[in-house]
């Protein structure tokens, strides 16, 4: 006999997403007590649920797929068709292996750190003679500088590839005014990465074949041939675009600092040891990815309930990594918890649970919390500035959010 998911009742909840953005899911948990529950966005049926039993189904499951899991605009922006997040079983292993190896190569990390610190020492200078700037537009613009340099694409227009690699994750959330203009500038980086991958093999751009660009283009997919140049291109973009991405996390370190200044003095000083418990808890603690999606492939049994082929399924991170049967005092900001991506868990999760190599699991984690801590070290450290009064708040159906402002600091001067 199979248990009966509870259903929120509602005819279609779309414009209660749309209203509630991160607290939908676990809204309805509450009310119904449940992690897992039934409802209708864009009028298909939906099996909603959170913490790591859930998790562990998304991420470790072979009967799950990616396809099919996200609406087309969302997919277009972020993964696109052909790419890793929509392979499954040794295909997928296969490819994620290209990943692993040069996203968790600690003398990758490091050179693409190196990097980042040099960009956002050469833009300070620049900050110096302005009155004010607004971090989220200048971290994006460093990051685009340090990531481009980093894979080896020539970066051409600056301004133009941060505003095609921004806007991506910008607009992904919904579909609002600016998506359509987001997707026609993803259309036309895509195009201009596929003829660098045809220059690549063809010789006529010579790069290190070391580098991101040099060996995504000539990596042998699981059937021994080069990817196609449209799937390479979208792969290189999903190396480029996530490290941009990162840019929403440092506006919340920034925040987070100015909110709780006794951390930025510590960080001043010295404080390596708990640099990255802070960079983990600003993972844990800012709204991002809310939740992923995925298919039944065939016919399940799972916790006593049937998940039936074809079912529409979403995992709700944010509510995970705000639960307080997981997290005490979820709400509040403490860089104190043990929690760290190295464990491959199931619990802490805001970018996606279990073992990295073979699951869906993000395998930019060691990216994001290096950068995080450079950052804070680089706001800590070599500059000051005051936080004029603005509009920090961040609204919570507002998908990707980010505060208002956007993080305003006035005044930056170089630290002597
Ligand atoms: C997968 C979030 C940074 C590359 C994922 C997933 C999440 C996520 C939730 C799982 C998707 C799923 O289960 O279907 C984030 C967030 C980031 C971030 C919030 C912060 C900025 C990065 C970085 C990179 C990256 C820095 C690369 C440089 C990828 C790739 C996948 C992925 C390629 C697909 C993995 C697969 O399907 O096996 N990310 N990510 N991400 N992420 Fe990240």
């Amino acid at each position: 006999q199979a248990a009966a998911i509870p259903a929120d009742g509602a005819w279609d909840a779309t414009l209660s997403l749309l209203r509630e953005g991160y607290h939908f899911i676990p809204n309805r948990c509450r009310r119904l007590e449940s992690e897992i529950f039934r409802t209708r966005l864009t009028l298909t049926e939906v099996i909603c649920m959170r913490g790591p039993r859930a998790a562990e189904l998304f991420y470790g499951n072979a009967a799950l797929t990616r396809q099919g899991s996200m609406p087309q605009t969302v997919l277009r922006l972020l993964q696109d068709k052909g790419s890793v997040q929509q392979q499954d079983g040794d295909a997928h292993r296969h490819r994620k292996g290209l990943f692993v190896a040069i996203l968790m190569a600690p003398g990758e990390v490091e050179r693409l750190t190196g990097i980042f610190r040099s960009e956002w020492r050469a833009q300070l200078r620049h900050w110096q003679e302005r009155d004010q700037i607004v971090l989220i537009d200048e971290v994006n613009r460093i990051l685009t500088r340090a990531v481009c340099q980093w894979a080896g694409i020539p970066i051409g227009d600056s301004d133009e590839r941060t505003t095609e690699l921004a806007g991506m994750v910008e607009y992904a959330g919904h579909f609002r005014p600016g998506t359509v203009a987001a997707l026609w500038r993803r259309r036309r980086i895509e195009r201009r990465i596929r003829h660098m991958v045809e220059d690549v093999r063809s010789g006529h751009l010579s790069i290190d074949p070391d580098s991101p660009l040099h060996r995504v283009a000539t990596f042998p997919d699981l059937d021994g041939q080069r990817l196609k140049a449209e799937v390479a291109a979208v792969e290189i973009l999903n190396m480029l675009r996530p490290v941009v991405a990162i840019g929403r996390f440092i506006v919340f370190a920034a925040l987070r600092l100015h909110q709780k200044p006794h951390w930025a003095e510590t960080f001043r000083d010295g404080g390596d040891d708990r640099l990255e418990g802070f960079a983990e808890e600003v993972r844990r603690s800012s709204p991002f990815f809310p939740f992923v999606g995925a298919r039944v492939k065939q016919d399940i049994e799972w916790q006593g309930h049937v998940l039936a082929k074809g079912q529409w399924l979403l995992l709700d991170l944010y509510g995970t990594t705000h639960d307080s049967q997981l997290f005490s005092r979820p709400q509040e900001f403490d860089p104190e918890r043990q929690i760290s991506w190295r464990d491959q868990g199931f619990d802490f999760i805001p970018q996606g649970a279990g073992a990295v190599a073979t699951t869906h699991r993000c395998p930019g984690e060691m990216i994001t919390v290096e950068l995080l801590k450079e950052s804070i070290r680089l706001i800590c450290r070599e500059m000051c500035s005051r936080v004029p009064p603005q509009d920090l708040s961040v609204k919570m159906n507002r998908v990707p959010a980010l505060p208002e402002s956007g993080f305003i600091m006035a005044e930056v001067k170089a630290r002597s």
